[in-house]
């Protein structure tokens, strides 16, 4: 039992308050780099004015002989980043010899600057447990003014089986990302893909009883289906962002934005670029369609009180669909507030 009373009280003396919403900032893209890599380093003040959110990566993808490197590197550009970059970290998993450094280095040496630890391969509540009572304890020490929040990475079975309880773990609990390369090892999935779908994964038109030796049609499935939609259920219950994560084929731009795309239908508000060609697609997934908000505003001009049923452009509305237009508009308007073209395309 936890008494719902302390939800909201800091984890240690001198930390900063829980927030009780997370913050509707944009984050279509979470744009990753190599802090340790000083090519891709120098070009991240260029990234971060194209990308909602820029997150250091200390996780994989970052040589075990460069994991001291790359903590170092992110601290450098925390504090170099223009004020108004989003700057978020991925560090190494719980049960790695570096992670306690580097959530160290994170909030002791730029707690101020980052905003969100992204926690990889998160199996459970205690998980967050853990680290939310850490990040306390160093927020404390290093006089954090508002709190640094924790986003998991579903990436194991036993992480999806508590899926919704990782998701209500903490009030810093940001939102949560799927990582279909270690979910598939983990699940034992026979793909080698970085996310997308796979050509043996399909179904097949039954055959011709006329012809049945007839080709017969077939189409691929989305693998990530079922785990996607019960990721966005239990984040958007507890009132944290679901996001799909990575897309590994970096040349295959229409796999990607179809990819981007049903998980955007779905319900999720953003994705991982890998790739600088990968931010224009999130961008371009992310936002909504301008005909769509355009119908929703008029939706929602045509029932001011959302009660009835009303026929706009013959297409029936209700209580229902009223919502449905209000969640279009919310997120249109929070979008334009930061870019001038969409506040142009949206008509806001
Ligand atoms: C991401 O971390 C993944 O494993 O897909
Ligand atoms: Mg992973």
């Amino acid at each position: 039992m936890r008494n719902p009373r302390d939800f909201l009280k800091p984890l240690a003396n001198g930390a900063p308050q829980p927030l009780l919403d997370v913050p509707a900032t944009p984050s279509r893209m979470i744009h990753f780099f190599d802090p340790s890599n000083e090519k891709m380093a120098a070009k991240v003040p260029d990234i971060a004015q194209q990308a909602d959110v820029v997150l250091g990566n200390l996780e994989d993808g970052v040589p075990a002989d460069r994991k001291e490197a790359a903590r170092a590197g992110l601290v450098e550009i925390a504090k170099s980043l223009a004020p108004e970059a989003t700057l978020w970290t991925r560090v190494n998993s719980l049960e790695s010899p570096w992670v306690l450094d580097d959530i160290t280095a994170a909030v002791l040496e730029a707690g101020d600057k980052i905003d969100v630890i992204m926690l990889p391969k998160v199996e459970g509540p205690w998980d967050i447990h853990y680290a939310d009572r850490l990040i306390a304890q160093l927020e404390a020490k290093a006089g954090v003014r508002r709190p640094i929040l924790i986003h998991a990475i579903l990436e194991t079975a036993l992480g999806m089986a508590n899926v919704e309880e990782i998701a209500s773990a903490s009030p810093r609990m940001q939102g949560i990302s799927l990582g279909p390369a270690d979910l598939a090892a983990s699940r034992r999935m026979k793909t080698t893909r970085v996310g997308g779908g796979h050509p043996g994964y399909r179904v097949l038109d039954d055959p011709d009883p006329a012809n049945p030796e007839a080709p017969r049609a077939s189409a691929q499935q989305d693998p990530w289906h079922y785990t996607l939609a019960r990721m966005v259920d239990a984040c958007t219950a507890t009132g944290i962002l679901p996001y799909y994560g990575p897309y590994g084929d970096i040349k295959d731009v229409a796999g990607c934005e179809a990819q981007f795309r049903a998980a955007f239908l779905l319900g999720c508000v953003g994705t991982w670029s890998l790739h600088p060609v990968q931010i224009g697609i999130a961008k371009k997934v992310f936002s909504p369609d301008p005909d769509e908000v355009a119908f929703a505003k008029k939706v929602i001009d045509a029932i001011p009180d959302g009660r009835g049923v009303h026929m706009i452009d013959g297409k029936m509305q209700d209580d229902a669909t009223w919502k449905q237009a209000q969640v279009m508009v919310t997120l249109a308007k929070s979008l334009a507030e930061r870019d001038p073209e969409l506040a142009e395309a949206y008509g806001l």
